[in-house]
C-alpha cells in the first residue's frame, strides 16, 4: 500500500525586521553612586569601560513593564496587529520565575494570546538568537510575524560590593518583529558556544544553595579578564564569519552593533574588522550599561532614533557572553 504524503506546504524565501521598540530603566545612575562599594572611581570606570552613567529599573518598575513597552512600540512601527503574531520568543536571564516563561506573560499582556511563546536562556548573546530562531521560523512557514524581545532587570541580581561586574549592569528591553521579505533581510547566523567557559561568566551560587543557607541571595559576577581576552579575540573571528557567510565586507556596512559590554572590546572589534570611518559604531554603553539581552537592539533602536543611520543599511549584530554563548548576523536596518 502506498503511504499517504503530507500535503505540500508554502515557504517563504526571506524575513527582515520591520520595525524595533525599545525602553530603559527608569533611573540614571552615576559612576560616583557605583563606585563606593567596590573600592572604584568614576575614573577608573570611564577609562575601563566607557560607561559614563548606566540606565536602572526602580523598584516600581519590572522587567515585563520594559517588554510590554519596547514590544508594544515594535508591533506598533511594523504596522502589525498583535493578534498577527504567529510566535513571542523572549531572551532573558533575569525572569524572576524558573516556570511558567516571560514569554507567555508578555504575550498575553500585549494582545498576542493565543501565540505560542517561549523564553531564550543566551545571556547577552540572547537577542542575537532570537532573531536566527525567527528568521528560520518565517522562512520556514512556522510563523508569519515573529516578536522577539531582549529584556533585563539586571538590578535583582547585582551585588553592589561585587567589583567584577556589578558595575557594568544596567536594565532595559529591546523588541523587533520579524516577518516575510521579498530580498534577503537576515544573513545565515554564525552562532555557537563553549561550555568548557561554563564558569567565566556565572552567578554566586545555585537557588539549591540558596535554599540550603550555603550561599546568600545569588548574583552576577565574571572572571572580567578572560572573557575580556575571549570577545576581543574570539568575536571578531565570528564577527568577520557572519560577514562572509552574508557576501559582504566591512566597508558594504552602514553600522556595528555589538553587544554592550565593554567601550574597549568594541574598539578593539573595530580595529580587528577593519571598518572604515564610514561605519557607525554602536556606542550606547556609555550611558546605558550593559543591558544583556537588551543591549543590541536597544542600540541598535537609538542609532535608528537619532537618524545616525538610514533604513535599509546594513548592519552586522552580534552578541556574546554568559554560556559561554554568542550569535553574529547582518541584518537590514529596519
Ligand atoms: C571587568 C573589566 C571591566 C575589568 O577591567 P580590566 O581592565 O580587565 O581590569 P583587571 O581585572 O585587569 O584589573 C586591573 C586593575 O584594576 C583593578 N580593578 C578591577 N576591577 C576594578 C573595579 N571595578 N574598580 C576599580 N579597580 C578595579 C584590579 O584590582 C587591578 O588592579 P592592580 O593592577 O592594582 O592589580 C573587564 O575585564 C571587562 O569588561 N571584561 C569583559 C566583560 C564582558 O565582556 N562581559 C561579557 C558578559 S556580560
Amino acid at each position: 500500500m502506498a503511504h499517504a504524503q503530507l500535503k505540500q506546504f508554502e515557504t517563504v524565501r526571506y524575513s527582515r525586521i520591520y520595525a524595533l521598540g525599545a525602553a530603559r530603566g527608569d533611573q540614571v545612575v552615576t559612576n560616583d553612586e557605583v563606585a563606593g562599594p567596590i573600592d572604584s572611581s568614576d575614573e577608573w570606570i570611564r577609562q575601563r569601560t566607557g560607561i559614563i552613567t548606566r540606565r536602572r529599573a526602580g523598584k516600581d518598575q519590572s522587567l515585563m513593564d520594559m517588554a510590554v513597552a519596547a514590544s508594544t512600540e515594535a508591533i506598533q512601527k511594523a504596522g502589525i496587529e498583535p493578534r498577527e503574531i504567529g510566535a513571542v520568543i523572549f531572551s532573558t536571564i533575569s525572569h524572576p520565575y524558573q516556570t511558567p516563561s516571560a514569554a507567555t506573560l508578555l504575550a498575553e499582556l500585549i494582545g498576542a494570546n493565543p501565540a505560542p511563546a517561549f523564553d531564550i536562556s543566551a545571556a547577552c548573546a540572547g537577542y542575537c538568537y532570537g532573531i536566527a530562531q525567527a528568521d528560520a521560523m518565517v522562512r520556514s512557514g512556522l510563523a508569519k510575524y515573529v516578536l522577539v524581545v531582549g529584556g533585563e532587570k539586571l538590578t535583582d541580581y547585582i551585588d553592589p560590593a561585587d567589583r567584577s561586574i556589578s558595575f557594568l549592569l544596567g536594565d532595559g528591553a529591546g523588541a523587533a518583529v520579524v516577518g516575510p521579505s521579498d530580498i534577503p533581510g537576515i544573513s545565515p547566523t554564525v552562532w555557537g558556544s563553549d561550555g568548557s567557559k561554563w564558569g567565566a561568566v556565572s552567578m554566586t551560587g545555585s537557588l539549591l544553595d540558596f535554599r540550603d543557607g550555603e550561599t546568600s541571595w545569588p548574583t552576577l559576577r565574571q572572571d572580567g579578564q578572560s572573557v575580556f581576552r575571549w570577545a576581543v579575540w574570539q568575536m571578531a573571528k565570528v564577527a568577520q564569519e557572519a560577514l562572509d557567510a552574508a557576501g559582504v565586507t566591512a566597508n558594504d556596512l552602514s553600522a556595528l552593533v555589538t553587544h554592550q559590554a565593554n567601550m574597549r572590546i568594541i574598539d578593539e572589534m573595530v580595529k580587528t574588522l577593519k571598518l572604515p570611518a564610514t561605519v557607525v559604531v554602536a556606542r550606547d554603553i556609555a550611558d546605558t550599561g550593559n543591558t544583556s539581552a537588551a543591549s543590541v537592539p536597544l542600540a541598535m533602536h537609538r542609532l535608528l532614533a537619532e537618524h545616525q543611520v538610514e533604513s535599509g543599511g546594513l548592519a552586522l549584530e552580534i552578541g556574546f557572553g554568559a554560556g559561554l554563548a554568542f550569535a553574529a548576523q547582518v541584518v537590514v536596518l529596519p
